[in-house]
Parts: structure tokens; sequence; C-alpha cells
């Protein structure tokens, strides 16, 4: 067994657990995981603005790059962010420490039509480039993940302007403006297609989709509007690249998020990954779950919150992650505890055969 471990390289183990394989052990990531809890980032951010490290490709590279020498995760997500490409379309976009802002925001069907396609190689260039210098520097053994927002997630915060508590205005709109609401989602939707699809070339091995407000719609409006525009994504990248499709709070949608034809859902630590599989069935792999905020417990509470995760799939179609993004008082003893203690956690239904 630990011959065939040793002999499936990172990318290999990461892409079978994609496509739903038992695997000798399971590969493992965080959200996040270039970020404040380090303090190699903490001392780049000092000198450099966020938005200058996600265009700058060296120094995208270089933060992408420090939770994997210092982990040892087995995957690199590249360093950016979901607003990008709304910036890319039109929306002037800030990113400071009161998070980010939109400073137009898109409030009318006027302002849905004025958004534009855009093309990334030329308009987000800085992202291809990093991914490309990734690769590269990292070796083709390691999976780099591309990412994108997902539309209704990308429309609430084009729509309110900010992060927002009660979604209160991207509601109104899409009630009031059901029409232009579809339009904006579609728009969105097809820009994205063009975004993950340059990504890939760049030499992505899998993209994410981050969905993290979809747990604020009731199940009919997330089958009415965001699940049509995350098909469209997804079947606008099929066979090109897996797709990882992450959702928060969304344990009354998880039998529709199966409908957005995802290869691996991901999803927080409110769902049972082994109910969740029997819902969705061996097909879909899944993500997850580890409560972030249990990496600020004890190194015995880590573990075992780890190892229950594990056993709920058993190694078979997992990749395991957080159930969200590592927060940022995180000890990195911890987070090195949760990474190896999923990488030691052996699977003998999935010894390969020779
Ligand atoms: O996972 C990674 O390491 C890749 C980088 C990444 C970032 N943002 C860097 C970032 C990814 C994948 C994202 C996705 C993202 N961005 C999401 C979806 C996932 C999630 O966390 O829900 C959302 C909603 C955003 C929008 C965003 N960006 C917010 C709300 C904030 C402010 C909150 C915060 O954590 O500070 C950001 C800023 C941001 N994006 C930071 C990082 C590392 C912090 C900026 C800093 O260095 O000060």
């Amino acid at each position: 067994m630990t011959a065939f471990s040793a002999a499936l390289n990172r990318k290999e183990l990461f892409l079978r657990a994609c496509r739903g394989e038992s695997l000798p052990r399971v590969p493992v990531w965080m959200m996040r995981q270039a970020g404040r809890y380090l303090p190699e980032y903490r001392e780049l951010r000092a000198r450099h603005a966020f938005l200058e490290v996600c265009k700058e490709p060296d120094l995208a590279v270089e933060v992408s790059l420090q939770p994997f020498r210092r982990l040892g995760v087995d995957a690199v997500i590249v360093f950016s962010d979901i607003l990008i490409p709304a910036e890319a379309m039109g929306v002037p976009l800030e990113l400071g420490d009161a998070g980010p802002r939109l400073l137009e925001p898109v409030r009318s069907a006027d302002a849905v039509r004025k958004l534009r396609l855009f093309d990334p190689e030329a308009e987000t260039r800085f992202l291809m480039e990093a991914i490309r210098r990734l690769v590269r520097t990292a070796g083709v053994d390691v999976p780099v993940l591309g990412f994108a927002g997902a539309p209704w997630t990308m429309a609430c915060y084009m729509v309110e302007g900010r992060s927002s508590e009660g979604f209160v205005t991207v509601k109104s709109f899409l009630y009031a403006e059901p029409a232009a609401f579809r339009e904006l989602l579609q728009r969105i939707a097809q820009a994205t297609i063009a975004y993950l699809k340059a990504q890939i070339a760049a030499g992505a091995a899998a993209v994410q989709l981050f969905d993290t407000w979809c747990g604020e719609l009731a199940l009919s409006e997330y089958r009415d509007f965001a699940l049509p525009a995350v098909h469209q994504i997804i079947e606008g990248v099929r066979g090109k690249a897996p797709v990882i499709y992450y959702t928060k709070a969304s344990h009354h949608l998880l039998e529709a998020l199966a409908q957005t034809g995802a290869d691996v859902l991901s999803v927080d630590w409110r769902v049972n990954l082994r109910e969740l599989r029997a819902k969705v069935g061996p097909g879909v792999a899944l993500q997850g779950n580890l409560d972030p905020a249990i990496l600020l417990a004890s190194s015995e509470t880590i573990v075992s919150a780890t190892k229950s995760i594990l056993q709920q799939l058993g190694g078979q179609g997992h990749v395991l992650n957080l159930g969200h993004g590592i927060l940022p008082n995180t000890p990195v003893e911890a987070a090195q505890r949760f990474i190896r203690t999923g990488q030691e956690a052996r699977f003998p239904a999935g010894v390969l055969a020779p």
C-alpha cells in the first residue's frame, strides 16, 4: 500500500479523488490557505496592498506557495479574489481592511446591460501568468487550482456593493426585476466560463466555484435563479477540468446542488458527509468539511474531529478541507496538525490494483 500511495503524485491523487475513486489516502488543502494566519503572509502584506498582491504575478505566486512550503498541502490555490472579474466587467473595486467595496453597484437593468464580457488573457493576464508560473515552480506533480465566484454570490457583492448582513438590496432587485436580475446572473455566468477556461488553459488542474451566500436563498429561488447560472458554467467547462462547487449553509439545498452537475460538492460543517453521499450518490465527490473554529481548539480535538470526518467517507471520493476559509487567528501548528492528520490516515480499501 505504501508503495502505491508513494507512487501516486499529488495531482493524480487529487484528480482521482475528484472522480470519486477510492484512494489509499485523501488529498488535503484549505480554503483561504494563503492568508493572515501565516506570519510570512502578514510580513508581505505589510509591504504590499491586497490588490497589488493579486495583480503582480511574482507576489501572487509567492503567497500561493507559502502554505505549500509551510504545511505541505496537496493542492495550491492561486492567490486572487472572487471580485477580480467584477472589476474586469466594469465595476470598480477597492479591497481595504474593511473588506471589499464595489464603488458603482449594479442596481438597474441599465447597469446590467453595461456590464462587459472581457478577454481574460488580456484583462486578467496577471492571474493567468500567476497560474503558469505556479505550475512551473511547484512542478507538474502538484495540482494548481483556479477559481471564480458563482453568479449569485458575485451578484450579492455587485448589487450590495459590500459584504452584507441581510442581503436586502440584492433580494429586492431579484424580486422587483426578475428578468433584469436573471440577465445579471447570465452575464456573470458567461464571463465566468471564459475566465475559468483561461485558467484551465494556463494550467489549473481543477477549478472551484465559490457560492458562499447561496444559503441565503430559499430552495425555490435557488432553483429559479442561482442554479441555472451555475449549471451553465459547469456545462461550459465540462471535460476540461473537474469543477468543485462550494456552498455554505446550504443544507436546505442539498438535492438541488447535485443538479448543478459539479464533479465535487464542497460543503460546510453543518452537513454530515456520509448522509450527503447517501443523498447524491457515489458519482459526486465531496470536499470538506471541518469547522475552521475547531482549529482554535486543542490538538486532540483537531485530530479527533478530523478523523471523524475522514471516517464518514472512508477515503472514497473525498478531498479533505475546511468547511469555510481558515480564520486569521488560527495557530500555524493547528493548521499543520489538521493537514498531517489528513495525510497520515490510510484507507486499505483504497489500495490500487497494480
Ligand atoms: O484560498 C486561497 O488561499 C485563495 C485566495 C482567496 C481569497 N479570497 C484571498 C483573500 C479566495 C479563494 C477568496 C475567495 C473569496 N473572496 C470569497 C469566497 C470564499 C469565502 O471566503 O467565502 C469571498 C466571499 C471573497 C470576498 C472577500 N475578499 C471578502 C469578503 C474579503 C474580506 C474578508 C477578509 O477575510 O478579510 C476579502 C479579502 C481577502 N481575500 C483576503 C484574502 C487573503 C484578506 C485580505 C488581506 O490580506 O487583508
